[in-house]
């Protein structure tokens, strides 16, 4: 979910709806504002539906300078009307926006309905706004502390209250709330998305800390929670860059599409300065680790979530090649509950995008408070997880707004690349090796460029594969985590059942659901595991199971492709080193995804029941 709040000398409404615009990718399923101002005191718009719905629902009269606004996705009761946020109390004088759970929120809702307040929705938040409107405390901070104090959970919020029209109050545990500082306004958020295009001073507030917010002032404090005390604390301001968001989009164009023809930048943009082909290395200048350190990892942990994750197995697999250092990934959203064992020795590797998904932040502080150091691969500078790690790299992907991730995918994997590189190079990998994997990575913006040129022959194949109601994503090895992420990115926009599986195992059990109904799309690189993949193939074939084959020039199908019988469309990939090659694998099976969507007629960039950063657990 996203928050925004504006108060200074401007119309509130119409920024708020233009931050909101920029945090749709947090949450799309429900949107609202609350300003307050003029003689009503606290109003508030709020519907389930897109942030365009509620602008063009807006009542004329919605005049104010100072409010706050949300846009969510769902965790607590369905997307409705009644449960989109801003919520208030029963006379509507306060207003709260929340990102994040509260744990305690059943005892909360019924100790209030016994003490006679009726609920107005389903949702954990609005306790939030009862508890404000019924504290005793004079000062609105003190009251939404007082509030705090008695929840359980993680939240970031804003709150407004009518008695008060000169200050918005944050706060934030677990979930991230941003402050930009104007000249004579301030601006709230939970991402700076919404707020750099105004200002690029800002304020990240402490875990735990509360903030007062007017439209010349700030101040943050730290609240006891047994005292009730609210203790000043100290504000660092930064300097962040405006940055173009990327969200203006040509009339008809999409930002997914957008985004995948960004790889070819996006990559070399990630690999300039970084590369060292005279030692068949790499540059990082920010993993705070030196050679020594290096030296004295003995294994390597990668999580992430959704996409993340599966690029990690294939960062992973890089790793253990180049590196010779045991590597894996996990899933970060289940790390944490299995009381993992966390190794000095291990180096621990965080991957986002959005630097924002709390799963991941959460598995990055576990490993912290257990003495585990952990790097960042995080596309969003500034994000949680970029400021919670103990060094990382930056994937300079610039943003990424479709929920598919591309671009920030594709400068995850070489960002695996170059630390592999940098890891087998204080080790066991040869001089001769590095420069072949260097010049491979030089090679690469290029080929990315190639594959995308397949893309005609993609939106064919989609068409007919949109068709289908099931089908495979199969590959080995390096292939696996590729048609794992293949097999994701289709489920994820044009909600098309796919599995992945690995092409060895598929005659131990899902070979029984092969049909002529049930497609499968195989990786087949040209390496050591081609021929026992074109095996497969012909497993798959024999049941009439129609095939997509992924692979390089030189790999030969045989009678696959010639057989009337066989119903099977190859589609040739730029070949690069073989370590390197799942990344060029992933572009057809991105275009083939974007493409099923569009010929579904779906949202290709905002999908049914997903959200571009999960912010809660
Ligand atoms: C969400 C998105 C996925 C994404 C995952 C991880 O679930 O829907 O597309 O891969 O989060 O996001 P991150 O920002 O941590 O890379």
């Amino acid at each position: 979910c996203g928050i925004v709040g504006y108060i200074g000398s401007q119309a509130a409404a119409p920024l708020l709806l233009e931050g909101l615009t920029r945090l749709e990718h947090r949450g799309y399923d429900s949107a609202g504002i609350a300003v307050v101002g003029g003689s009503a005191g606290l109003k508030v718009a709020k519907r389930a539906g897109r942030v365009r719905d509620l602008a063009d629902d807006l009542p004329k009269r919605f005049a104010g300078k100072l409010g706050i606004g949300h846009t969510r996705w769902a965790t607590h009761g369905p997307a409705s009307d009644r449960n989109a946020h801003p919520h208030t109390d029963a006379e509507s004088r306060v207003a709260v926006v929340h990102n994040g759970i509260l744990d305690n929120a059943a005892t909360l809702r019924a100790r209030l309905a016994d003490d006679g307040v009726e609920l107005a929705s389903d949702t954990d938040t609005e306790v939030l706004a009862h508890l404000v409107a019924r504290s005793p405390a004079s000062t609105l901070e003190e009251k939404v502390a007082e509030a705090l104090a008695q929840v359980e959970g993680t939240y970031g919020i804003a709150v407004v209250h009518a008695d008060f029209p000169d200050r918005i109050v944050v706060a934030r545990l677990g979930s991230p709330i941003v402050i930009g500082v104007g000249e004579k306004e301030m601006f709230v958020a939970s991402d700076l998305a919404a707020i750099v295009r105004y200002t690029t001073t800002v304020v990240h507030l402490g875990d735990g800390e509360l903030a007062s917010v007017s439209a010349t002032d700030l101040s943050t404090y730290l609240p006891d929670d047994r005292s009730g005390r609210l203790d000043r604390t100290s504000i660092a301001t930064t300097e962040v860059e405006a940055a173009d968001d990327g969200l203006d989009l040509a009339e008809g164009e999409s930002h997914m599409h957008r985004e995948m023809h960004e790889q070819p930048i996006s990559a070399e943009r990630m690999l300039r300065g970084r590369l060292d082909a005279r030692f068949g290395t790499s540059h990082l200048g920010g993993l705070n680790l030196d050679a020594r350190d290096l030296r004295a990892v003995k294994r390597v942990k990668i999580l992430g979530c959704g996409s993340a994750y599966y690029v990690g197995q294939m960062g992973a697999q890089l790793i253990e090649e180049l590196a010779r250092v045991p590597a894996d990934a996990e899933a970060a959203s289940e790390f944490r509950y299995r009381n993992p064992i966390i190794e000095p020795d291990t180096l621990y590797v965080a991957v986002s995008q959005s630097g924002e998904t709390i799963d991941t932040l959460l598995a990055v502080q576990e490993i912290q408070r257990k003495g585990g150091r952990v790097l960042g691969l995080v596309n969003v500078v500034g994000s949680a997880i970029a400021r919670a790690v103990d060094g990382g790299v930056y994937l300079h992907a610039g943003p990424e707004v479709a929920v598919a991730s591309t671009k920030a995918l594709t400068s995850m994997f070489l960002g695996f690349a170059l630390l592999a590189l940098q890891l087998g190079r204080v080790r066991d990998l040869s001089i001769a090796d590095g420069q072949r994997i260097v010049a491979g990575l030089e090679a690469l913006p290029g080929q990315l460029k190639e594959a995308l040129d397949l893309e005609p022959q993609l939106a064919d194949v989609a068409r007919r594969l949109a068709e289908a109601p099931s089908l495979f994503f199969v590959g080995r090895v390096r292939g696996y985590p590729v048609a794992r992420e293949g097999a994701q990115k289709l489920k994820e926009i044009s909600y098309r059942h796919a599995e992945a599986y690995q092409t060895s195992e598929l005659k131990h059990g899902p070979l029984a659901l092969i049909s002529p109904a049930v497609p499968t799309v195989a990786l087949v690189p040209d390496d050591e595991l081609a021929e026992r993949n074109v095996g497969a193939l012909h497993e798959i074939a024999a049941r009439g199971g129609p095939l997509v084959v992924v692979t390089h020039a030189g790999v030969d199908l045989g009678d696959l492709e010639t057989s009337e019988a066989v119903d099977l469309t190859r589609i040739d990939v730029p070949r690069n080193e073989a370590e390197l090659d799942p990344v060029l694998m992933t572009v057809p099976l991105q275009l083939l995804a974007y493409h099923a969507s569009l010929h579904l007629g779906l949202d290709v960039d905002k999908p049914r029941n997903l959200a571009k950063s999960v912010t809660v657990e």
